[in-house]
């Protein structure tokens, strides 16, 4: 007789999902895949922004810490997707938040180009064989630090199968239903568009 084995959750890893409305875009795919197991890292903690507990589904699993710390965690070539919108490629690492996972100090450990290349790499480490990584970006004049261009600089020496850009457009961003994107979606004035944003797409 063959046993009867239950087969293993297939793992979405959302990055940096916390923003103002508490990961509500994690945790309302969580709800509606129940066939996924969802891992949110953020170093915000997912109640910060509310007063009531905000439930957390059985299959989501948060982690607070920052990025590195967080994807540490996970086993190596365990992870089918992992996904972030407007946050991995636009910080850096602070010393602080390097020894005790808390906010802020003025300096800083790894720079944005640095912290976002480790990222890659692990990110690389974790996926399956085939797994992707999907990041979506917005480039704003305005910013020092261009997160496109920390995401391809991180790249680089990765060899990942598959490396696909595309320029999204702010009624696109809609699609996203993160908080940021639709701030970010609104917030673009027409004719005179001061942010790009980008889906960047890896396939490992
Ligand atoms: C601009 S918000 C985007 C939130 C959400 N993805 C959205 O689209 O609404 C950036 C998020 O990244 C988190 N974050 C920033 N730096 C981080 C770091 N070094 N490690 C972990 N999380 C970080 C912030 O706490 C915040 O929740």
């Amino acid at each position: 007789m063959i046993p009867k084995t239950t087969p293993k959750k297939r793992i979405i890893v959302h990055l940096g999902n916390v923003g103002y409305d508490s990961a509500r875009k994690t945790r309302t795919y969580a709800d509606r895949f129940n066939e996924f197991k969802f891992v949110g890292i953020d170093k915000k903690n997912i109640h910060a922004h509310t007063t009531n507990k905000v439930s957390i589904p059985k299959n989501l699993k948060q982690i607070e810490s920052e990025f590195l710390t967080g994807i540490l965690k996970l086993k190596d070539k365990s992870v089918d997707l992992i996904t972030s919108d407007f946050a991995v490629g636009h910080y850096a690492l602070k010393e602080k938040e390097k020894i005790h996972g808390s906010f802020g100090s003025p300096k800083t450990y790894l720079s944005h180009k640095e912290y976002t290349e480790r990222i890659m790499q692990l990110c690389y480490n974790k996926l399956k064989v085939g797994g992707k990584a999907i990041f979506v970006v917005f480039v704003s004049p305005l910013e020092e630090n261009n997160a496109l261009g920390n995401i391809k600089l991180g790249i680089k020496n990765i060899p990942f199968q598959k490396v696909d850009v595309q320029t999204l457009s702010p009624e696109k961003l809609k699609n996203i239903s993160s908080h940021w994107s639709r701030f970010l979606g609104m917030s673009v004035i027409e004719g005179q568009e001061p942010y790009k944003f980008y889906r960047i797409t890896l396939v490992k």
